[in-house]
């Protein structure tokens, strides 16, 4: 037994894999019939996806779920997967769905279901750990979508290996992939995804699957971000917004307002970024408190933005602009438990966190938005008069972009452009 992998040299991250004895490789039959054909005479419909009557969803798909298809829903255990599974599946009115759960009893899922708003007529479920009688009832039903709940709670009679290993899991999800193509059926299976992603059985499934679905948050927060990491489908900046609620998960259609607290008047630490998730802008809250550090080495935490980020937007608040940071503490937030990856709000980082550390209040009526280099400049960003336009929309009177940007020419909002870090400082702090 090895403890550790000799390649990585870390440790606890070796699984066994049952190897299988030499069977011909699955899908090979069915395709020696495929047909050649030429390619501007291979029809798309387009209108065939499958509206999953949910906005959020639909777009973070591409336009609908594309029958045939296997969508993998990951994410924290407990953090709404079988939520969002089951209310989709409620909310399909006539369409005939299957919802079948390896983790919860008919009883369980029923009682689920009564806290969730949603008129199902056709929705069948059944608590089944073996996937070939779930592909029994598949065959047998002929449902339109079909959930399996989760993909680390089913296994196959083709494989000797324990459900939830890694080779279950991924002979589970070959047998499911070969079904949809061959029936034409779409899939979204649930899988639990642990935050440092190592215990993550579905991690393997990536590759196979047609679209990869992230659903995060903090489970403190009401909020849900479903986020397309892979799509065969459609784009993967699409995000989708969630809030849960004691009825299940209401789709958030403007998340901006939202996001933003209403009390902000008089408060350092601060600062309101204008960040863009896929396509859609969106106001984010920025908060940030540095305080002198009681003992030692200063504390540095971030919730909802790279750390590593953070220590570099430090390092350029102490050498570009000489504050001195050492000796301080910097704990950073981004509200309402939202994670950014779009690097437009460093500027609200950088100026959150300077104000928090001088305890001066940034004007409530000035939003931001500009990547920050290590020279401490300000660079451009995308879609900037989307991002303007949100801003009027929520009543902000001023915005800072990077200087030399070209945007569309605006009213009721000033546009205050910034070359570098120095500048920003200046315009909001002289107060
Ligand atoms: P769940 O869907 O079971 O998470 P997962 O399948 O990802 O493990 O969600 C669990 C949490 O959601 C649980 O803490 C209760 C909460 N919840 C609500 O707040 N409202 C609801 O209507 C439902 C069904 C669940
Ligand atoms: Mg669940």
């Amino acid at each position: 037994m090895l403890g550790r992998c000799p390649v990585c040299g870390s440790w606890g991250t070796l699984e066994e894999e049952v190897s299988q004895p030499a069977t011909p490789a699955k899908g090979v039959r069915q395709r020696s019939g495929s047909a050649v054909q030429k390619i501007q005479e291979v029809s798309v419909q387009e209108d065939m996806r499958l509206d999953m009557h949910c906005g959020e969803l639909n777009r973070v798909l591409g336009g609908g779920l594309v029958p045939g298809s296997l969508v993998l829903l990951g994410g924290e255990p407990g953090i709404g997967k079988s939520t969002l599974a089951l209310q989709v599946l409620m909310q399909l009115g006539q369409t005939v769905t299957l919802y079948a759960s390896g983790e919860e009893s008919l009883k369980q899922i029923k009682l689920r279901s009564e806290r969730i708003s949603g008129q199902p007529e056709n929705l069948y479920i059944v608590s089944e750990t073996s996937l070939e009688k779930i592909l029994e009832h598949v065959k047998s039903l002929k449902p339109e979508v079909v959930v399996i709940d989760s993909i680390q709670t089913i296994g196959t009679e083709a494989v000797e290996a324990t459900i939830g290993s890694l080779t279950q899991v991924r002979e589970c999800a070959a047998r499911l992939l070969q079904y949809a193509k061959e029936h034409n059926v779409p899939f979204v299976i649930v899988g639990h995804i642990t935050k440092d992603g190592a215990l993550a059985g579905p991690k393997v499934l990536e590759h196979m699957v047609d679209t990869v679905l992230q659903f995060e948050g903090d489970q403190h927060y009401m909020y849900r971000v479903l986020r397309a990491q892979k799509n065969r489908f459609g784009s993967t900046s699409e995000i989708g917004i969630f809030e849960m609620q004691q009825d299940g998960l209401r789709e958030v259609t403007n998340p901006s307002e939202l996001l933003l607290s209403n009390n902000r008047d008089g408060l350092s630490g601060i600062a309101i970024a204008v960040a863009v998730e896929g396509v859609r802008p969106l106001l984010i809250e920025v908060q940030a408190l540095a305080s002198s550090a009681a003992y030692g080495t200063p504390q540095r935490s971030s919730t909802g933005f790279d750390a590593r980020r953070l220590n570099m937007l430090l390092a350029v608040l102490e050498k570009r602009i000489g504050f001195k940071l050492l000796q301080k503490d910097v704990f950073l937030n981004i509200a309402g438990g939202i994670r950014v990856n779009d690097p437009a709000i460093d500027l609200a980082v950088l100026l959150a966190v300077l104000s928090s550390s001088m305890d001066i209040a940034l004007p409530t009526d000035c939003c931001m938005t500009g990547e920050v280099g290590l020279a401490g400049e300000i660079r451009p960003v995308n879609r900037i008069d989307q991002r303007i336009a949100e801003a009027r929309k929520l009543g902000f009177k001023r915005i800072l972009i990077p200087s030399g940007q070209k945007h569309a020419p605006v009213s009721s909002i000033q546009i205050i452009e910034v070359a570098r870090v120095t500048d920003a400082v200046r315009m909001l702090f002289k107060q």
